[in-house]
C-alpha cells in the first residue's frame, strides 16, 4: 500500500513503542529488544498517524541506510513523530534532506566541504575552545547550580554553528525559535510556516548581503562554489540550506552532551577512568555518539517492491530505521545498555549511515571533544546538583534527551591554570 501521504493508522498495529527514559534513560525503550528479538522487520502505527515498517536490527538499519535507490528519503526524516512532516508533501525548493540522487548531490557537494574540510575543521576548533572557555568563566562568576544542558550546552553549540554559517550569537533566537518548532511533535503545517518565517527573512537578507560583500563564512563560500557551477543556487535555495544547517546543527550535539555527561555521572567507575585518562576523550564520544544518537528514528521510503530482512516491503511503504535500537544490538556491540570507554564502536549508526550521513559529524566530534575535554579539566568537582531520578527528558521531539541537567561544583579552575 502507497504511505505517501497519511493514513488514518490502522486499528489492530502495534503502536511505535516510545522513549521510556524513566525506565531506561540511556537507551530504547525495552520493547525494541523484543522486537529486534522477534520481530526485526514489523508494522506499526505511528504518533502521526501513517503506518511503517519498523526495522530493529542492526544489519537490516544499515542495509535500508546504506541503500538509497531502493529506500528515498522522499518522505523526510521525521513523518513517523511530527505532525507537520506529511511525508506526501511536495519536496520545497532547497529541501535537499528529502532529495535523492543528482538532486541531492547539488547541495551536498557544495556544503559537505564547508563542514568537514580539514581547513575549516582547524579553524573551527580555537574558536569552539574559546566559547567553552567563556561559558565555564560565565558559569564560575554567577557560582553554582547550573544547567549543563541550557547554560553551557546549547550556547556552545549554537555559537558554534551559528560561526560557521556566519550568523553572529545574538541572533540566535532567530534558529532557536525555528529548531524548537522543527523538532515539537504537535507543531502543524501552518505553525511552523509562521515558526520559519523570521529566520527565512532574516537569512534572505543576509544571502543578499553576502553577495554583495562576501565573508569568511559558509554562506559566502557556498554562494562562491554555486555561482562557478552549472547550475548556481538561487536565493531561496541558499536560505534553506542555511536554515537547515542552522536548525539541525546544535541540539542534537547539545543534547549529545549533556546527555552524555549525564551517563558519565552516573558511572563513577567511567567517569574516574575518562578523569584519569584524557586520550580516552575521543573514544567517549564516539561511544556517547554510540549509546544516544539516533533516538527518534528515521524514515525512509521504499521505492520499488523490494525485502528487508526477508520480509516483503511495497514500493511506496514507509521504513523507520531505528537507529538507537540497531547501535544496541547485541550481535553487534556487547553489553549495548552500558556506557563503556574501551568497546569498539567502529560502524555504529548514530550519525546516520550511507547518502545521507550526518553532514555536521566532524564538527560535532570536534565540539563535543573540546566540551567535554575543557570541563574534566576545568571542572574537576562537577557533579549533579538533583538526585538523577529528579531529571525531566524532553520525549515530543526529534531530538531525545534531558530537558535539564542541573549540576554543582566545588571550584571552576580558571583557562590557563587548568593544565592541559
Ligand atoms: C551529536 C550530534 C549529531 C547527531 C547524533 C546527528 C545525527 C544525524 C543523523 C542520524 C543524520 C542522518 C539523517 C538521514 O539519514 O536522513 C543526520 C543528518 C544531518 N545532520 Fe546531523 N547530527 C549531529 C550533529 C550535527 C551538526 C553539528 C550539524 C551541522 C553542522 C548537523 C547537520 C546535519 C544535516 C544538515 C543533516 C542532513 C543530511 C542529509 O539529509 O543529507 N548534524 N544527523
Amino acid at each position: 500500500m502507497d504511505q505517501s501521504t497519511r493514513d488514518p493508522g490502522s486499528p489492530g498495529l502495534l503502536d511505535l513503542p516510545m522513549p521510556k527514559p524513566a525506565e531506561c534513560p540511556f537507551g530504547p525503550a525495552p520493547e525494541f529488544a523484543r522486537l529486534r528479538a522477534e520481530a526485526p522487520v514489523t508494522r506499526v502505527a505511528c504518533p502521526t498517524g501513517v503506518t511503517a515498517w519498523l526495522v530493529t536490527r542492526y544489519a537490516d538499519v544499515r542495509e535500508v541506510l546504506g541503500d538509497s535507490e531502493r529506500f528515498s528519503s522522499r518522505s523526510g526524516q521525521v513523518a513517523h513523530l511530527m505532525a507537520h512532516a506529511d511525508p506526501g508533501r511536495p519536496v520545497g525548493e532547497g529541501e535537499f534532506t528529502r532529495m535523492d540522487g543528482a538532486d541531492y548531490q547539488r547541495f551536498r557537494r557544495h556544503i559537505g566541504p564547508e563542514v568537514s574540510a580539514p581547513k575549516r575543521l582547524a579553524a573551527l576548533r580555537p574558536a569552539v575552545q574559546k566559547v567553552i572557555d567563556e561559558r565555564l568563566d560565565a558559569l564560575a562568576a554567577a557560582g553554582p547550580p547550573a544547567d549543563l544542558y541550557w547554560d553551557f550546552a546549547i550556547p556552545v553549540t549554537t555559537a558554534a554553528i551559528g560561526g560557521l554559517v556566519g550568523v553572529p550569537y545574538a541572533d540566535r533566537e532567530l534558529f532557536h525559535k525555528a529548531a524548537a518548532a522543527v523538532f515539537t511533535g504537535t507543531t502543524s503545517q501552518a505553525e511552523l510556516a509562521t515558526a520559519l518565517q523570521p529566520l527565512y527573512q532574516y537569512l534572505f537578507g543576509l544571502v543578499q548581503r553576502r553577495r554583495a560583500e562576501p565573508g569568511d563564512d559558509a554562506l559566502s563560500r557556498m554562494i562562491a562554489r554555486g555561482d562557478a557551477s552549472d547550475e548556481p543556487f538561487t536565493d531561496f535555495e541558499l536560505v534553506a540550506m542555511s536554515a537547515v544547517m542552522l536548525v539541525a546543527g546544535f541540539d542534537n550535539t547539545a543534547t549529545v552532551l549533556a546527555h552524555g555527561v549525564l551517563a558519565l555521572l552516573g558511572d563513577p567507575g567511567q567517569l574516574a577512568r575518562l578523569r584519569s585518562a584524557p586520550e580516552l576523550v575521543p573514544a567517549a564520544v564516539e561511544e556517547m555518539v554510540r549509546l544516544l544518537g539516533g533516538a527518534a528514528g528515521i524514515t525512509r521510503q521504499a521505492a520499488e517492491d523490494t525485502t528487508i530482512g526477508g520480509r516483503p516491503v511495497a514500493k511506496g511503504d514507509l521504513v523507520l530505521v531505528a537507529i538507537q535500537a540497531a547501535d544496541h544490538d547485541p550481535s553487534m556491540f556487547p553489553n549495548p545498555e552500558r556506557l563503556d570507554l574501551d568497546r569498539r564502536t567502529d560502524g555504529h549508526l548514530g550519525f546516520g549511515y550511507g547518502t545521507h550521513q550526518c553532514f555536521g559529524q566532524q564538527t560535532a566530534r570536534i565540539e563535543l571533544a573540546l566540551a567535554l575535554e575543557t570541563l574534566l579539566r576545568r571542572v574537576p568537582s562537577l557533579a549533579l546538583a538533583v538526585p538523577f531520578e529528579e531529571i525531566p527528558f524532553k520525549t515530543d521531539t526529534a531530538v531525545i534527551g534531558p530537558e535539564r541537567v542541573p549540576v554543582t561544583w566545588d571550584e571552576i579552575l580558571p583557562a590557563g591554570e587548568a593544565a592541559r
